[in-house]
């Protein structure tokens, strides 16, 4: 793990778009169209922001890039405001330019756990034929979990139907018109899906993600804390603020995130 803590959020935005960046170009530099996981939540935002930036200065163009979801509701109708196609449309593809119909996206739409769990197996076929995932672009949730893989997710799992912790609901109940309004269930990319992408990118700010990036980085690998499986990776870049550092033992150790960055020192 690559760990950077920044003076700002800004900054540890802008650490991880140069880390994404990096990532695509490798992979267009092979031949094949990149392909970019995507995560929904706030903590993402100021990356897509900057790799919008990065667009508009001509250092970045995503038309040939495809977009992969991490995660969706199960239940929700097509084009939900809350429904996760329809967040990473509006906060990630149109910010960067990475056209609608190059994004993939589990179906939690369709009706029947039978359904469902054919349409997590189509995803993870859909990875494939893409060729794999170059980068992901990760959060955390304040209970330690990635994409929706929440405590007590196997270490080694694939993208499948889950129930939501309480907590979680209750995190995103913001984004619905009423806290029972939020789905139950949800289909995610599984921890051993995420670890087959060829670097992942965790960006994580505010004191409110402290105690979760502590355990997820100098806490034991465990099914309890499931960003834990960063310390598995072998391309993991962590992009915090001081406050989301806060909880760090060996702070000292880690870089500063202006480090190495274009025009930083
Ligand atoms: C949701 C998403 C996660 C995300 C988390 C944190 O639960 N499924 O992928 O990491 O929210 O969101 P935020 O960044 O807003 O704290």
């Amino acid at each position: 793990m690559e760990t950077f803590v920044a003076a700002t959020p800004e900054e540890a935005s802008m650490r991880a778009a140069a880390a994404v960046l990096d990532a695509l170009e490798r992979a267009a530099s092979s031949g094949r169209d990149p392909v970019l996981g995507l995560a929904t939540g706030s903590s993402p935002l100021g990356l897509y922001a900057e790799l919008g930036h990065a667009v508009a200065d001509g250092r970045a163009d995503f038309t040939h890039t495809h977009g992969a979801a991490l995660d969706e509701y199960v239940g929700l109708p097509s084009g939900h405001p809350a429904g996760y196609r329809h967040v990473l449309m509006r906060e990630a593809c149109d910010v960067i330019g990475l056209p609608p119909e190059r994004l993939a996206v589990p179906r939690g739409d369709v009706v029947g756990l039978a359904a469902l769990d054919a349409a997590a197996t189509a995803y993870e076929t859909r990875l494939r034929e893409l060729g794999g995932v170059d980068v992901q672009v990760l959060g955390i949730g304040a209970n330690g979990h990635l994409g929706f893989n929440e405590p007590g997710s196997a270490l080694r799992s694939r993208t499948r139907v889950k129930r939501l912790a309480a907590r979680t609901r209750r995190d995103n109940a913001r984004f619905f018109g009423a806290p029972q309004d939020v789905p139950t269930h949800c289909i995610t990319q599984g921890l051993g899906t995420i670890l087959d992408a060829r670097r992942l990118v965790l960006v994580a700010v505010g004191d409110a993600k402290a105690d979760a990036v502590a355990a997820a980085l100098e806490g034991p690998l465990t099914a309890s804390v499931p960003a834990s499986v960063l310390q598995w990776h072998p391309d993991a870049v962590i992009c915090l603020d001081e406050a989301a550092a806060s909880g760090l033992r060996n702070r000292q150790y880690y870089d500063d995130a202006a480090a190495g960055l274009p025009g930083g020192d």
